[in-house]
């Protein structure tokens, strides 16, 4: 038998519980499956004192994350602390600095930081694994490196914010308002501290700027998505779309086109019919799409103690085995700057905005749209007040460029009551 694997996790909120009750509860099964035993040297948190039902006295206690990372007894530093800056990322470089292998869960650290400490961790000779970053217990990292290997990645698509579908799909099925079901979630626990991460779309964003410089071998680069919320979708935008067979998702999506690369986590529209559409409540989806496997879809949970602390297991297994791989598949020092996309793919889009209910209001939203090269596909008016008038346009595919020319130019029209709402109406 090989020498234990010893772990020092920082961090004992809910993924850093259900990463130690694991330990504890399959140490055998863990030890069969790497050939080595898998051992807690030391923890570190916030409060020493907490009750959180689970035996830590076996093991050491640390204030300091960086001192629990560099510690002697540790081979591998377990971060589950959380944020991009402050105590996760400094442990995180010490860790590295120290010699020791890294498994996060961080998002925002490898969204904001990914390129500097793959490099650090590739130059130190020790792995920086993040399964549990991108989607909770779906193996999403490990099917785009490993399984998918072979593949030209396409186009990589997914829900990856179990919030924001929570929302979504529970407005849909109790006619709620975004507001009440917003509550509802405060209530359930279910909001980061920050909530503009989940509703704001920067959470989801995070995960899909790691997913895409996988797939596409570019640098992990944030700031080359675009981003948008889910807080101006209202149950009319849930009803209309439902009204015509689709659903609306806070999608990611990223791939290569003709045109350079294209990355965007928003909401759209997509088929009620499709594995997208049919997804509810707080649960994730991943859809990857490569040259010779076609498209796969992988769905479960992307948050929860035993979901997320079943992915670090996964990462920290495979430290035990003595897997070697690049941090993002190939090499750091090889990975390419994203050539950002001058245009996005064309798409048909959905419109609602209010007009005032005047004579010729229509025809000069319609007049707006064909002045910009759009064609109107459908076009409908509902649920009119005495003022103002509801209005709802499909229009053909059409060009992002073309969509925001027409909407600059309808304030100028005099029939406009609010700002419009824009979703894609995304293809899958
Ligand atoms: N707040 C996230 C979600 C989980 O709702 O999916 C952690 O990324």
């Amino acid at each position: 038998m090989s020498t234990p694997l010893r772990l020092g996790i920082a961090g004992l909120g809910t993924v850093g519980v259900g990463t130690v009750r694991i330990i504890q509860r399959q140490a055998a099964l863990l030890t069969a499956r790497t050939g080595r035993d898998i051992t807690i040297s030391a923890v570190s948190a916030r409060s020493r004192d907490k009750d959180r039902g689970v035996r830590l006295g076996d093991y050491a206690w640390e204030d300091d994350a960086v001192a629990l990372a560099t510690r002697d007894d540790v081979d591998v530093f377990v971060e589950l602390i959380g944020g991009d800056e402050g105590p996760a990322k400094a442990a995180v470089e010490a860790a590295i600095g120290a010699g020791k292998h890294v498994v996060t869960a961080n998002k925002a650290l490898l969204a904001m930081h990914g390129q500097a400490l793959a490099e650090a961790a590739e130059a130190a000779g020790v792995a920086l694994r993040y399964e549990a970053a991108v989607a909770g217990g779906i193996p999403v990292i490990k099917a785009l490196t490993e399984g998918l290997a072979g593949n030209e990645i396409t186009r990589v698509m997914g829900v990856m914010n179990g919030t924001c579908n929570y929302i979504l799909t529970r407005m849909q099925s109790a006619g709620l308002d975004y507001d009440t079901v917003f509550k509802e979630c405060e209530e359930l626990g279910y909001l980061e501290a920050d909530p503009t991460l989940d509703v704001g779309g920067i959470d989801a964003g995070h995960k899909l700027a790691i997913l895409a410089a996988i797939a596409f071998g570019t640098r992990v680069d944030y700031d080359a998505l675009t981003i948008e919320g889910i807080e101006r979708i209202t149950i009319e935008d849930i009803e209309q779309a439902a009204d015509m067979g689709y659903r609306i998702k806070l999608l990611g999506v990223a791939q290569n086109s003709g045109r350079g690369f294209e990355a965007r986590m928003t909401p759209c529209l997509v088929p009620e019919s499709s594995p997208l559409g049919q997804l509810e409540g707080p649960t994730n989806m991943v859809v990857l799409e490569g040259d010779s496997v076609g498209q796969i879809v992988l769905r479960g949970a992307g948050a929860g103690e035993g979901p997320t602390a079943s992915a670090v297991m996964a990462d920290v297994c495979d430290i035990a085995r003595g897997l070697d791989l690049p941090v993002f598949g190939v090499p750091a020092s090889s990975l390419k700057t994203v050539q950002a996309s001058t245009q996005d793919t064309p798409s048909a889009y959905y419109l609602r905005m209010e007009l005032f209910d005047k004579p010729g209001a229509l025809a000069r939203i319609a007049s707006v749209m064909g002045e910009s090269g759009i064609s109107i596909d459908r076009m409908r008016q509902y649920g009119h007040s005495s003022e103002r008038a509801p209005v709802l346009i499909v229009t053909h595919k059409t060009s992002k460029d073309a969509l925001d020319a027409a909407i600059a130019a309808m304030p100028a029209t005099g029939v406009l009551a609010s700002d419009p709402v824009a979703l894609r109406i995304e293809t899958l």
